[in-house]
This record gives C-alpha cells, sequence and structure tokens, in this order.
C-alpha cells in the first residue's frame, strides 16, 4: 500500500536562522508520528539545505531541495548537482513545479532530463504537473496533465519508475486560497494513475504515490487526502507555519 506522504515547499521564504526554527518545531512536533506510516519531508531554498538538514537529522523528517541540475559537474554556474543534494543530506527533489514551468520558462525536455538525473544520483524525484486555468477552462486538464506525464517520465523504465512521486498542483490554485475540490483532484490524480497503468502496468501504477498541491490548508487537508487517489500533499504557504504544517501532516495520517 502506498505510505501518505506530506511534503512542505518553502520556495524563497525564510532565513537561516527562521528557517531552522521551522525544521525543528517541525521535527519536534512529528516526533510521535514515529510509529505511523507518513513520509514528512521539508524542502527549503538551497542556500538553507544544509541548517535545516541538521536540524531534522535526528527526525524523522526528510529534506527535499526545490531543484536540481542535470549535469554531473562542470560549467553550469549557478546550478546545483545532483551529487551536490545528495552530499547535503537530501533524500527528495522537486523536478518541474509550476513556478519553474511557468515563471522560469523551463521545458518538458528539461524537467524530464531534471528527473533521470535525479534517480542517477540517487535521488527520489517529485515531477510537478498541473494544468493553468484557461487550459481547465477550456476542457484541456487532461491532456495537458498526459503530456506533463509523459514527457516528464520519458525514457523512464519500469525498475525505475516506482520510485519517482508525481504532484498534481493545478496552477489556478496554487497561492490562490482556491483550492480544488476533492472531486476535482481525485478525477485527475485517477487519471495520472490510469495514465501510469497504460505507461507501465497497473502493479506499478498502484505503488506511485500522488500528491495534491494547491492552497492546502489545515482545514481542507483531511478531505482531499481522504480521496483514494490523492497520497499526501505538497504544501506551499501553510508549510511556512509549524502549527498549521503540523495539522496537515496530522490529517494525511
Ligand atoms: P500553496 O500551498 O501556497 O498554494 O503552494 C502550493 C505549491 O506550489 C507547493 O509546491
Amino acid at each position: 500500500m502506498r505510505k501518505p506522504f506530506v511534503a512542505g515547499n518553502w520556495k524563497m521564504n525564510m532565513d537561516s536562522q527562521t528557517g531552522v526554527d521551522l525544521a525543528k518545531a517541525i521535527a519536534d512536533g512529528s516526533a510521535d508520528l514515529a510509529g505511523t506510516d507518513v513520509t514528512v519531508a521539508v524542502i527549503p531554498p538551497f542556500v538553507y539545505l544544509q541548517a535545516v538538514g541538521q536540524a531534522v537529522s535526528s527526525s524523522g523528517v526528510a529534506l527535499g531541495a526545490q531543484d536540481i541540475y542535470f549535469e554531473e559537474k562542470g560549467a553550469f554556474t549557478g546550478e546545483i548537482s545532483p551529487a551536490m543534494l545528495k552530499d547535503v543530506g537530501c533524500t527528495y527533489v522537486l523536478c518541474g513545479h509550476s513556478e519553474r514551468r511557468h515563471v522560469l520558462g523551463e521545458s518538458d525536455e528539461v524537467v524530464n532530463k531534471k528527473v533521470l538525473a535525479s534517480l542517477a544520483g540517487g535521488l527520489l524525484p517529485i515531477l510537478c504537473v498541473g494544468e493553468l486555468l484557461e487550459e481547465r477552462d477550456a476542457g484541456k486538464t487532461e491532456q495537458v496533465v498526459e503530456q506533463q506525464v509523459r514527457a516528464g517520465l520519458a525514457n523512464l523504465g519500469a525498475e525505475k519508475a516506482s520510485a519517482v512521486t508525481v504532484a498534481y498542483e493545478p496552477v489556478w490554485a496554487i497561492g490562490t486560497g482556491r483550492t480544488a475540490t476533492r472531486e476535482q483532484a481525485q478525477e485527475v490524480h485517477a487519471f495520472i494513475r490510469k495514465l501510469l497503468a497504460e505507461m507501465y502496468d497497473e502493479n506499478l501504477a498502484a505503488e506511485i504515490r500522488i500528491l495534491y498541491g494547491g492552497s492546502v490548508k489545515p482545514d481542507n487537508a483531511k478531505e482531499l487526502m481522504s480521496e483514494p487517489d490523492v497520497d499526501g500533499s505538497l504544501v506551499g504557504g501553510a508549510s511556512l507555519k509549524p502549527d498549521a504544517f503540523l495539522q496537515i501532516i496530522q490529517a494525511g495520517v
């Protein structure tokens, strides 16, 4: 069975002290989850990975990075390699977050290279997909999501695909306070799982975790995560407040 997974994407927020304080509060607050099956991760900005990693090191909270570069090393000023992320203790890495796609112009091809490089470097990628509001309004949600999933996982064999997590984050729900309804989330998650079964097989599709992201808050987390194909949440704004994030984790248990 799939373990629930709650991850906090801090985006470009916090400073070193507030980041460490937040990480410690999450580590302390989730200590009593030790016997449960939930996976918890914090995903701070690159520059705070090491400090935050230390703050959660003796807890069950995992560390993730918000992005990665697909080359091993060399003249790529400003970029961070898979080995560097491993070196500072990362387990997870976001690939193709909507802000990277839509604000920074990242293509499906680049996202795919990042997924493959993450796995080759021993990291677990979280492939983010999701449609714009105009795409949803035009009835193109499935088409857009299918393209992003197929392209993001291109050239990825079945033996490695189970290490991938998919995050469905409708762009219109990110940071807007307008979350998808549980029915809207379930519909797209079930579609993604069916697609994964077509691309791989039913058993593998049943193993891959699909997280929902987009204005997840303590008051909507439980209903979203109680849908059969919603295996957890990728949380932005609410992951910056320990109480809110801990309540969301609790909702996923
Ligand atoms: P919000 O929870 O702030 O809407 O952000 C969602 C997100 O983009 C997480 O990656």
